[in-house]
């Protein structure tokens, strides 16, 4: 890719946002029953979606806590070994999971059993992307809540990255062709 050069887009910025307009309404649903919800986003890729996705919940009793997730990946492929941040304390919570995209899945596979283990009474996963041609053995099968499913592609912008770069971009672009 030319430094000067724009990705070519996959998603424009008017479909994430009225999709994620739908995402919000149909969380807002799934989370009418459950008294005071708490979102717990991975960082740093789900920072874009995630804001715009509170935005749209009109919760008053909505806790937002950030935990730091890293696949440690060479170029555009998971090693498969995921370092989380620790878990805030989830007892009794109903706890939604955001990230950007589900990939292999060993990320929301590892970040779901951190938080069982921290006494959530319940976890969902709501991401803005799903690969599901990707996913290993271990990983995170199906997310109740998902923007778009998109083929193996490598994704940047609207927050998700390629080595620090492109998360600033308002379209969701391709780096792979
Ligand atoms: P996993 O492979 O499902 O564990 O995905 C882990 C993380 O890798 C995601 O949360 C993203 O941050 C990152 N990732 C996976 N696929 C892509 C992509 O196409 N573009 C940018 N980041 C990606
Ligand atoms: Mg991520």
């Amino acid at each position: 890719m030319l430094s000067g050069a724009l990705p070519p887009v996959l998603i424009p910025a008017d479909a994430i946002a009225r999709r994620v307009d739908a995402m919000g309404e149909e969380l807002s649903a799934r989370l009418r029953g459950s008294a005071a919800p708490l979102l717990l986003v991975l960082m740093d890729g789900a920072f874009v979606f995630a804001s715009d996705l509170v935005r749209r919940l009109h919760r008053p009793d909505l806790e937002l806590r950030f935990v730091r997730a890293s696949s440690y990946r060479g170029g555009m492929e998971s090693s498969g070994s995921v370092a989380l941040e620790p878990m805030p304390d989830l007892h009794g919570r109903s706890v939604v999971l955001v990230d950007d995209i589900l990939d292999t899945g060993l990320t929301l596979a590892t970040a779901r059993t951190a938080a069982l283990a921290s006494c959530a009474r319940s976890v969902e996963v709501c991401v803005l992307l799903d690969k599901p041609s990707r996913r290993r053995p271990g990983g995170l099968e199906r997310a109740e809540l998902v923007g778009f499913t998109i083929p193996d592609r490598f994704v940047v912008g609207y927050g998700l990255d390629h080595e620090g770069r492109w998360r600033q971009l308002p379209d969701i672009c391709t780096l792979s062709a």
